[in-house]
């Protein structure tokens, strides 16, 4: 059957799903259904993990039987601390996190996908232990022991604790879990395809979401979050934004943070992650990175207009971790600290209904060339 061939398999679907829906003409991403907005209002990262990854919200002891089971999984086995050490202490940490998760899954061998049991399992472990090897590395990387979870802190509570050695004030956890909420899932992207490409061989999550966190630290994926503060932090002040710009674009190089491939207006989450902002720089303080990206939004709404291109969520939100002062670096990972939940979920689809991912190509090279003898060639 011919196919039309689609770059980027853009516009072609890859899965049908449940589990999130974006609108890129309104602006309108709903996880199982549930706006976005309400969710990042009124939910945390735990519930609507478990909304993406049941079907719908839990009742008051699914939640917290599902808080507890995450609480209680948090430890990471000493060897992969030790793994973590052996690591370059320049090496990036999506490296790291990608490493560790691989060598995760032979702690736990479960191959049988097909058990439920076993899935759940699997999905609390991943959920609650990349926050800990996120941690770990960010300390062991600079000379520091690793500190170890503690089962009386809440899920962000406790990330930033391990990462920082204190336990962090209400607006920086509760800041942080709505960046989570914002990053937890977004349908048919680069890193749920490539999770789902590994998970359609029946491999076990752990390889699943190792696959994925390799596409995720793209500089067109999630790592764009780490480059639009270096591209702040280059601009240094707002007067600086519009003759940056536009030597970039007439360079024809991309602004960072900007573009969608769905969204044709402004990304909701990127929105969202703005008011937070606009919330966290007046209570704690001002950041002069904000000042310049409020900048590069509205001198790139003037040199992009008629494009369709706009922030998306990684512009905003390199912002906010640098006001907490996480190195730049682990940006993208606590993206998939997030971003997890939406894999696992994309997984727990897909095994009702697998087919192995096998496209079709469009070839186009030569036939029956001669084989030319290495003397002759
Ligand atoms: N800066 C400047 N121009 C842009 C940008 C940008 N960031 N993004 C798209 N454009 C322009 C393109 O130059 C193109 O213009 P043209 O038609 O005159 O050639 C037009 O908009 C369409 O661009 P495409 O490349 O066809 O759009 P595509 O859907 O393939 O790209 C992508 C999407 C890859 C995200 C792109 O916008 C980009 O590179 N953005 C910067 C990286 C980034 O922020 N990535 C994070 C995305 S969100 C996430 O993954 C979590």
């Amino acid at each position: 059957m011919p196919h039309d061939f689609m770059p980027g398999l853009a516009g072609v679907p890859a899965a049908r799903s449940a589990v999130s829906d974006v609108d890129g003409q309104r602006g309108v991403l709903e996880y199982r259904g549930i706006r976005i907005e309400d969710l990042s209002a009124r939910s945390t990262f735990l519930e609507t993990a478990s909304l993406l990854l049941f079907g719908r919200l839990p009742a008051k002891l699914e939640l917290e039987r599902f808080t507890s089971d995450i609480a209680l999984h948090r430890r990471i086995k000493y060897r992969i601390i030790d793994l973590l050490k052996c690591l370059p202490e320049q090496g990036h940490p999506m490296d790291a996190l990608q490493a560790a998760v691989a060598a995760l899954g032979m702690f736990y061998p479960g191959r049988n996908v097909q058990d439920i049991d076993n899935n759940y399992w699997s999905a609390v472990r991943l959920i609650a232990k990349l926050p800990t090897i996120v941690a770990a590395y960010a300390r062991l990387r600079r000379g520091d022991d690793h500190i170890p979870p503690r089962d009386d802190l809440n899920f962000c509570e406790n990330f930033l604790y391990m990462l920082t050695d204190s336990v962090p004030q209400k607006v920086w956890s509760h800041t942080l879990d709505v960046c989570l909420i914002l990053h937890a899932e977004h349908t048919m992207n680069a890193s749920t395809f490539t999770g789902m490409v590994t998970g359609s061989t029946l491999a076990d999550p752990y390889t699943v979401v190792a696959s994925s966190i390799g596409a995720l630290k793209g500089p067109l994926h999630g790592g764009a979050n780490e480059a639009v503060v270096h591209m702040l932090r280059e601009i240094g002040t707002p007067a600086q934004v519009r003759p940056y710009l536009k030597k970039k674009l007439q360079a024809k190089e991309r602004i960072m943070g900007f573009g969608h491939r769905v969204y044709k207006v402004k990304d909701p989450r990127a929105t969202i992650l703005q008011g937070l902002c606009d919330r966290l720089f007046r209570e704690c303080g001002a950041s002069p990175l904000y000042e310049v990206a409020l900048e590069v939004e509205r001198v790139a709404a003037e040199l992009l207009r008629g494009k369709g291109v706009y922030p998306n969520v990684d512009f905003y939100s390199g912002i906010i971790y640098d006001k907490m002062g996480i190195e730049v670096e682990f940006f993208t990972p606590i993206f998939a600290i997030a971003r997890v939940a939406g894999w696992l979920a994309h997984w727990f689809e897909q095994l009702q209904e697998n087919k192995l991912f096998r496209p079709d190509q469009i070839y186009e090279g030569e036939h029956d060339r001669p084989y030319v003898p290495i003397e002759k060639r």
